[in-house]
């Protein structure tokens, strides 16, 4: 496998000390691609609120997922030396078949991209939607989002277009990186253990 094993940090749950990084780190991307993955609003008040909000609700996420699937959130960062150097969000949604899907996004400081960090945050998210019987895990991808689909691909996930059952997206037609969670998470636990 090309890639470096990432430098030395965790991933992990955000808790409400990271919401000022995560505002500061969002910000970072340009407005039009965002709206591709997580669609929250763009300004600083809001988002504190936003990510604030989606923290608070952990505990209660259970019930959240029962109530309004739509509305539940899991927000993972990467930290490196005490820095948050990237977000990893997953947002659940129910298939026409009742099954859960993990819908999740990802976003790496533009300094750190390249070190393996969007990797090791897919790689969290699958294990997590694993623990929480996510039965499916999606992403969507811009046709040229090269890094984002080697990160998909490295992990496992199959590339397909979309097509007309999918959600309508901001621009055209757009990829889905998809895969079954338990296999994917299986797969990742070997090779941990061959590692
Ligand atoms: C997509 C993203 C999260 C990847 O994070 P990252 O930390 O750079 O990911 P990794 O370092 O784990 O892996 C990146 C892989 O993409 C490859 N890559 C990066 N840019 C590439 C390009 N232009 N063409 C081909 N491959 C590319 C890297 O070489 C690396 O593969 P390798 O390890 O086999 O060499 C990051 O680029 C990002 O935040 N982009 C902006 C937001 C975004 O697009 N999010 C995803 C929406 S689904």
């Amino acid at each position: 496998m090309a890639t470096q094993e990432a430098a030395p940090g965790t991933v992990r749950l955000a808790g409400l000390r990271d919401v000022g990084a995560l505002v500061r780190l969002y910000r970072t991307q340009l407005d039009e691609p965002r709206r591709w993955v997580t669609p929250f609003p763009f300004d600083r008040p809001r988002l504190t609120i936003v990510f604030t909000g989606l923290i608070l609700a952990r505990p209660v996420l259970g019930l959240v997922r029962r109530i309004r699937p739509g509305w539940a959130h899991w927000v993972l960062v990467a930290e490196s030396s005490g820095v948050v150097v990237g977000v990893g969000f997953v947002h659940l949604a129910r298939a026409n078949d009742r099954r859960w899907i993990g819908r999740t996004g990802l976003l790496v400081a533009p300094p750190e991209r390249g070190k393996g960090w969007g990797t090791r945050l897919k790689r969290a998210q699958i294990l997590l939607c694993d623990r929480e019987r996510i039965e499916r895990i999606q992403a969507y991808l811009q046709g040229g989002n090269a890094a984002s689909r080697r990160v998909n691909e490295r992990l496992g996930l199959q590339i397909r277009p979309s097509g007309p059952d999918d959600p309508v997206r901001p621009v055209g037609p757009y990829l889905i990186a998809e895969g079954d969670v338990r296999r994917l998470a299986a797969a990742l636990e070997e090779g941990a253990a061959h590692r």
